[in-house]
C-alpha cells in the first residue's frame, strides 16, 4: 500500500512539472532564436524537445559523417520526434542504431536509488510497437539498425572495429537506470564514438537525486573517467522532470 501510494506521488509530481513548465518555459532556456512558427512545429510541448537536437546540429556542425544513437526506443517516441524534427529543418535524417531489450528496465546496480516507478520489467513494449512507429515514418531499411538486447550484449567492439559503429553526432538517453546510462556512455566513450562535437540529449536526468543516482550520476561519473567537458545546451524543468541536453567540447582521455 505504502509502495503503490508513493508511486501514485511520484507521478503526481511528475506530471505536474510536465504542466507547470510549458514550451515558452524550455525555450527560455535555449539560446535558439526560433520564429513563432518554428515554435508551433513542437507539437507536443516539453514532449517535443528532442526535436531541437537538429537545430544545434546545424549551429555546431556536429560529427562530419556522425550517426545517431538512441538507448530506449521501444515505445517508438523517440525515433518519432527526432525524425520530425529533422525532417521540419529540411536535414537529412542521419543514420540511426537504435537499441533496446524491449523487455523493460533490468535491475540497478544495489545499493543506487530508483524511484518506486522503476522495477524491473517497467516500460517494457514489444518490439512491433518501434516498427510501426518506424514504417509511418517511411524510414528506408538501410537508414536505420535495430540493436535488440540488452545494452552490454549489443555494444560490441567488434561492431567498432568493422565499420558499423561510426562517430556519434547525438545519442539520446532515455533508459533511465545509473547502470544502463553507465555502460552506454562508457562504450561509446572508451571507443572514441563520441567525441569533441557529440550532443547528448538525457531524457530522466530528473527522476533520481542529483549526482547519487540514475543518469547524472553516470554522467559525472564517465566525464571524470575521460576527463571529457561538455557545455550546456539546455535544461528544463525541475525535480523529477528535467531534460538535459549537452555538447561535448574536449575529451583528454581514451
Ligand atoms: C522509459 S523507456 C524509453 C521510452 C522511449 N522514449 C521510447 O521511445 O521508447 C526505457 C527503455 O529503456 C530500455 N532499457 C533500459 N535499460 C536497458 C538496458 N540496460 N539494456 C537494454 N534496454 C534497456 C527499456 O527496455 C525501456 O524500453
Amino acid at each position: 500500500m505504502i509502495s503503490w501510494l508513493k508511486k501514485r506521488w511520484f507521478l503526481f509530481r511528475w506530471r505536474r512539472v510536465a504542466r507547470v513548465w510549458t514550451v515558452d518555459r524550455l525555450l527560455e532556456t535555449t539560446d535558439l532564436d526560433l520564429s513563432s512558427s518554428e515554435r508551433g512545429e513542437l507539437e507536443y510541448g516539453i514532449h517535443s524537445w528532442r526535436q531541437l537536437v537538429p537545430w544545434y546540429q546545424r549551429r555546431f556542425g556536429g560529427v562530419p559523417g556522425g550517426e545517431i544513437y538512441c538507448f530506449g526506443v521501444a515505445h517508438g517516441s523517440t525515433v518519432g520526434t527526432l525524425v520530425r524534427g529533422f525532417r521540419s529543418r529540411n536535414m537529412p535524417v542521419p543514420a540511426m542504431h537504435l537499441f533496446d531489450s524491449f523487455l523493460g528496465l533490468p535491475e540497478e546496480e544495489p545499493g543506487v536509488a530508483v524511484p518506486d516507478i522503476w522495477m524491473k520489467g517497467a516500460f517494457s513494449a514489444p518490439r512491433n510497437q518501434l516498427e510501426s512507429m518506424i514504417a509511418s515514418l517511411g524510414l528506408p531499411t538501410d537508414s536505420y539498425r535495430i540493436h535488440e538486447g540488452w545494452f552490454k550484449d549489443t555494444l560490441k567492439a567488434d561492431l567498432v572495429e568493422a565499420g558499423v559503429f561510426k562517430p556519434a553526432a547525438y545519442v539520446d538517453i532515455d533508459a533511465d537506470l545509473y547502470n544502463s546510462t553507465l555502460e552506454v556512455l562508457d562504450f561509446l566513450f572508451a571507443h572514441s564514438l563520441i567525441r569533441p562535437g557529440t550532443i547528448i540529449g538525457y531524457d530522466d536526468w530528473g527522476d533520481t537525486d542529483l549526482w547519487t543516482a540514475g543518469e547524472s550520476r553516470a554522467h559525472k561519473e564517465i566525464m571524470e573517467k575521460y576527463g571529457a567537458r561538455c557545455a550546456q545546451l539546455l535544461h528544463w524543468g525541475e525535480r523529477p522532470l528535467i531534460r538535459k541536453l549537452f555538447l561535448v567540447v574536449s575529451v583528454e582521455k581514451r
